[in-house]
């Protein structure tokens, strides 16, 4: 048997999606080795639950940077150390430098709380709302140097209620995040998904558009 898929998380905040990998994990839905859990915040509730978990963790302040690039590639030299396979970013609230993210492309997940290409970066509840959208949701996308922008992989939708909120869709969308980000990352353990430069294989077939998240999996 090969060795389990090793997984660097970076998170900012508080951690639900790694927990939701974590479960996962412990459910045997998801055959990985965290390697590291790493945070430009000291405070991040997603640290302790690394810490909880046996899991190596990090924190790079990137106030003891004079430029972002500098952190960013001091960053990455770091998460290089635990030789990840696949770096999952899970709430991480930062904007990568493009020669950072170089070494690894094809090897970077995001996960962002829209139907991409829709509502890149902030409040992405809010805008839709706004737009009067009868359907929002979250995707997996590989990360690129542009923000939000690279090849989107999965994605979850749910349907915009009349009277919902930014609150109340949030509270809707995030346990849906939680089962998209597992199985994206058993998919990715598992060979079945790669970034070439025709785009996406999955099962060895490219992808014209996201795999979606339904019935309690993916499907093209
Ligand atoms: C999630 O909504 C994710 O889509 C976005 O940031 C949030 C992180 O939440 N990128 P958590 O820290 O995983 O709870």
């Amino acid at each position: 048997m090969s060795s389990p898929l090793r997984i660097a998380v970076l998170a900012s905040g508080r951690g639900s999606n790694f927990a939701a990998l974590l479960a996962a994990r412990e459910r045997g839905e998801l055959a990985v080795e965290f390697v590291l859990v790493a945070s430009d915040k000291a405070d991040a509730t997603v640290l302790a639950l690394a810490q909880t978990a046996g899991i190596p963790t990090l924190v790079l302040n990137p106030r003891d940077y004079a430029e972002r690039r500098d952190y960013d590639i001091a960053l990455f030299d770091r998460i290089a150390v635990s030789k990840p396979d696949l770096i999952v970013l899970a709430g991480f609230m930062r904007i990568i430098d493009g020669d950072a993210l170089k070494p690894w492309a094809g090897k970077m997940i995001n996960i962002h709380p829209s139907l991409l290409p829709k509502y890149r970066g902030m409040h992405t509840h809010r805008r839709a709302l706004k737009a009067g959208d009868a359907e929002h949701g979250a995707s997996v996308h590989y990360v690129t140097a542009e923000l939000d922008g690279g090849p989107v992989i999965a994605q979850v939708t749910l349907a915009i209620e009349s009277g919902d909120t930014e609150d109340t869709l949030a509270g809707k969308l995030l346990p849906l995040e939680h089962r998209l980000l597992p199985a994206v990352v058993a998919c990715i353990a598992d060979d079945r998904l790669a970034l070439g430069d025709q785009g996406i294989a999955f099962d060895g077939e490219l992808l014209r558009k996201p795999l979606l998240w339904t019935g309690g999996k993916l499907v093209r």
